[in-house]
């Protein structure tokens, strides 16, 4: 038999809120990411961060089932891990490709960030976090106690003004924002946080394995290894599994198993998951092609969708967001570019502020020029009924995306 909750107050009348009015808002009949249709098998999906469509490639899922024989499969916190299996493995070669000294795996770029904030700041350091930084840097600020300090997003002069206010401190940004596609001006960024002696953090989730030689990220590229003190990455994007990573300095590792929650109370990657990134590693490392293709792709995207109308034209990367001004909006695109089998991914409040709410499109390096024919096609067609008024919207979305 099923059984029926009804909470206590407090947490029931949030629920009745969100039910009667936040999901009418949202135009959607369960949840805002329900997909009205059902994508099939011409469906072109460009919702998820496999940039290099490797996530299913045979000699990785080769080599993890292989692994997975082995019954070598012990679960437990970091800080009881010692030897050399294949998670230490791992953490050598990745430090070595971005030169530096050493790097820590954990279950996902979540704990990276919030493990190395709690462990880099405490109620008296300033952090300083552009505003658009991944929410999981955000919640590692808040749970150090540290002060926090937004600055607007990629403004170098009004990061510094804030440091000349505040002084030094912890300067936190993303390589690639993961919402609108932007790059971050890193050695501007980077130069003012050393010049103020501050601890430079840089998260380069979308952009390890998809820049710098062999593909080791945006700050190698840019010869800032030695001014950047941390990068993490979640290994979810580029690397398709599930586990985080934070690179650092070889005594740093030593503090942070010691003292990180996440390494202490929570467990570490399986080995058969360890072995999936040192194969992911020597393919990404390998097959240089498939960088070429990808930012081939990107700036195909680019040239044909940048001042259509949709503001695609803030970012250069990979990711490119059809931004348009609010929630219903954005999952009305998505259905609508569903319809027309590209499937993309919706942003809404909190991932993205209200008035930058978008689909996201991720470039990868597998999309055809015809489908990329396509997806440009089909954008200049739903442009105009996304801008149309609010209630020719809902008449337009009753009569041709009916349930
Ligand atoms: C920039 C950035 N950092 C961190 C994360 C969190 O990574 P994970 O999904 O592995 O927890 C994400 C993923 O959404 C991200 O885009």
């Amino acid at each position: 038999m099923i059984t029926t909750k009804t909470y206590p107050n407090f947490l029931q009348k949030r629920l009745d809120y969100y039910e009667r009015v936040v999901m009418p808002a949202l135009n959607s009949e369960k949840s805002p990411f329900f997909l009205n249709v059902v994508p099939n098998e011409q469906s072109i999906f460009v919702d998820n961060n496999d940039y290099l469509s490797i996530g299913n490639h045979p000699e990785i899922i080769e080599a993890q089932i292989t692994q997975l024989r082995l019954k070598d499969n012990s679960v437990m916190s970091s800080f009881f891990v010692s030897g050399k299996g294949p998670r230490e493995q791992f953490e050598e070669m990745l430090a070595i490709h971005t030169h530096q000294e050493a790097s820590i795996l954990s279950t996902s770029g979540w704990d990276a960030n919030t493990g190395l904030m709690q462990t880099i700041a405490d109620k008296e350091t300033h952090i300083y976090l552009d505003r658009m930084v991944h929410a999981s840097i955000f919640i590692g600020a808040q749970l150090s106690g540290g002060i926090i300090h937004i600055f607007n997003h990629n403004d170098p002069d009004h990061l510094e003004k804030k440091l000349k206010e505040y002084g030094t401190g912890v300067v936190v940004v993303d390589s690639v924002y993961s919402s609108i596609g932007s790059i971050c001006p890193l050695k501007d960024i980077v130069g003012i946080g050393k010049k103020h002696h501050c601890v430079v953090v840089v998260d380069e989730s979308h952009s390890l394995g998809l820049y710098g030689k062999e593909g080791n990220g945006l700050v190698a590229q840019l010869e800032l290894e030695d001014q950047v003190d941390f990068i993490t990455a979640s290994l979810s994007k580029t690397f398709c599994s599930r586990g985080g990573i934070i690179i650092c300095s070889a005594n740093f590792k030593n503090y942070f198993r010691h003292n990180s929650f996440p390494a202490i109370f929570s467990s570490i990657i399986q080995n058969h998951e360890a072995v999936r990134f040192i194969k992911t590693l020597d393919i990404i490392k390998k097959d240089e092609w498939r960088r070429e293709l990808l930012h081939k792709n990107t700036a195909y995207l680019h040239d044909h969708l940048d001042y259509m109308g949709f503001n695609t034209e803030v970012s250069t990367s990979p990711i490119i967001s059809l931004e348009v001004n609010n929630e219903s909006k954005a999952i009305l695109l998505r259905d609508l570019l569903v319809h027309k089998n590209i499937v993309t991914a919706p942003f809404i409040p909190p991932a993205v502020p209200k008035k930058r709410c978008n689909t996201r499109m991720t470039v990868n390096c597998s999309l055809t020029v015809s489908q990329m024919q396509h997806i440009v096609q089909s954008c200049k067609e739903v442009l105009p009924v996304v801008q149309l008024p609010k209630d020719e919207i809902n008449c337009y979305r009753e009569k041709h995306l009916p349930h």
